[in-house]
């Protein structure tokens, strides 16, 4: 093997995020201490070191926050017209942007993911949402939902750890472009950049009570779902929590929208563009140590190539550098909290009890903190955990197969339907292909490819409704899309 390049660590600075000690929950414009809540801490997971304290909301404090959300929707919010409100989305856009270093830097240390993708991915494309959706403020009557579409009202929003700035984005930017207002929980191994996007509201003067961001576990997130105030919740994260979410607002009549696991094919044909096929895989699993719903989890490489892409894959795997996530250089950052690795691991040995052969790259794991390394799994058979349930986590599954067919019914060979990937150099075969995949989101010689203007969610057990584009207006608003 060629000898290895020695990069010298390119740390990017803390001193850019202010960390407080302490953090009250943000309802109606201000922070405020918790009345019937407790305290948290949050921890980086990369060290371990305890960055702050965050409140806990209890059920007062639910109540608190979908009281002042409803007020501003009927007193404020509501009755603003579509440029007005785009003017505040705007500006929240423009400051997300100013702030952009700061957030990537605490999103990094809160979360464990490399700089390189807070800087990189999760910033610039939850800006992206608010300049998309801040266009949109004025233009509702063209969205085909008819001449005056109408807001639900206030919007209950449970989002996940993966993403935490992201998701935030995802789920305000068009929930507020529509004149709905919003209590948002952020998930309690992740809360800081939510507070800190909470700042950044009050730097914009968006009126009180528009946006309330409360902190706290699940039974916070239990709690705002289940509050007869809401008309209508979001929620991102596991397909168990969505269940249960799905069974408790039955019979309300309260909107839901539900974005739930994956468990991705990434399908490599043999005419297939190899070196570009190998970062496209490699992106499609590694990336966010493998911790995104629509990751590419499981590979469908043809047979002829299964070979040589497994070696070229294990050329490349070699080269990742993982540690540090603040240093400008690491490709794989730390895993989100001791839970999620323990799901990983019990995951990956249950590969090996079934028979699959595991394979990493030779990288060493920092002592401190919570690490695992990339990890590929050979003669992986359909019936195999690994290649059934969700790892989250940098773990790869690779099976093989034939001819398109058998792909397609491997591919669709899972209770989920989020998202896949077809590598080809045929135009046509990607049309083919596409159109029998059951999946939300289908990319086609790329993975993991995000822009605010396209939609995205899920089929079956990966939920139902979509984010983003035209199609995330209508999860706010009355009435259906004409198409
Ligand atoms: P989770 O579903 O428990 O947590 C997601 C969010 O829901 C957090 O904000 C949490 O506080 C909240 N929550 C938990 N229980 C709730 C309840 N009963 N009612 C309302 N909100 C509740 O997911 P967790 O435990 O963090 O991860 C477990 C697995 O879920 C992961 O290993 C992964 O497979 C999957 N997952 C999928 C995500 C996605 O992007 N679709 C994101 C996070 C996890
Ligand atoms: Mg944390």
């Amino acid at each position: 093997m060629a000898p290895r390049f020695v990069y010298a660590p390119a740390p990017e600075s803390r001193a850019v995020v202010n960390l407080r000690p302490s953090y009250g929950l943000f309802i109606d414009g201000e922070f405020v201490e918790p009345i019937d809540g407790g305290q948290f801490k949050t921890e980086n997971p990369s060290s371990q070191e305890v960055l702050a304290e965050v409140s806990s909301a209890g059920l007062a404090d639910v109540d608190r926050a979908v009281r002042a959300a409803r007020r501003a929707h009927e007193e404020v919010w509501g009755p603003m017209p579509g440029r007005e409100r785009s003017k505040y989305i705007f500006r929240v856009a423009r400051i997300l942007q100013e702030r952009s270093r700061e957030l990537a830097v605490l999103e990094s240390l809160d979360n464990g993911k490399p700089i390189k993708e807070s800087r990189d991915v999760d910033v610039p494309l939850a800006a992206a949402h608010f300049f998309y959706y801040a266009g949109w403020a004025d233009k509702l009557a063209y969205a085909g939902l008819g001449p005056g579409p109408k807001p639900l009202g206030v919007a209950g929003q449970v989002i996940p750890w993966n993403f935490p700035l992201l998701m935030a984005a995802w789920k305000l930017a068009p929930a507020l472009a529509t004149g709905n207002t919003c209590v948002l929980k952020p998930a309690e191994t992740t809360p800081l950049s939510a507070l800190l996007l909470a700042e950044i509201l009050q730097q914009a003067d968006l009126p009180a009570g528009v946006v309330n961001i409360i902190t706290g576990a699940g039974d916070t997130g239990a709690a705002l779902v289940a509050h007869p105030g809401l008309d209508k919740v979001t929620f991102t994260g596991s397909t168990e929590v969505g269940k249960q979410i799905q069974r408790r607002l039955a019979g309300t009549g309260r909107r839901l929208t539900l974005e739930l696991g994956g468990k991705a094919a990434n399908i490599v044909f043999e005419d297939a563009p190899l070196s570009q096929a190998v970062e496209g895989i490699v992106n499609g699993i590694f990336f966010n140590q493998g911790q995104v719903c629509c990751a590419g989890s499981r590979l469908l490489v043809q047979e002829p190539i299964a070979e040589s892409v497994v070696e070229a894959l294990k050329r490349r795997l070699e080269t990742l550098r993982l540690g540090d996530p603040l240093d400008k250089n690491t490709d794989i950052g730390a895993i989100n909290s001791s839970t999620q690795l323990d799901k990983i691991r019990a995951l990956a040995a249950s590969g090996e009890a079934e028979g699959a052969q595991r394979w990493s790259p030779s990288c060493t794991l920092p002592e401190r903190g919570y690490w695992f390394p990339p990890t590929l799994f050979t003669g992986v058979v359909p019936a195999q955990r690994i290649a059934r349930e969700e790892i989250f986590g940098p773990v790869l599954s690779v099976l093989t197969f034939r001819t398109p067919d058998e792909a397609v019914e491997k591919a669709n060979n899972t209770t989920y339907g989020l998202s896949a990937g077809i590598w080809t150099e045929k135009g046509s075969r990607i049309l083919h292909m596409a159109a029998r995949l059951r999946a939300g989101v289908v990319w086609a010689n790329t993975f993991n490819r995000f822009d605010p203007s396209s939609p995205f969610g899920g089929y079956r057990e990966s939920g139902f409704g979509r984010e983003g584009g035209r199609h995330g207006l209508e999860a706010y608003l009355e009435g259906s899309l004409d198409g």
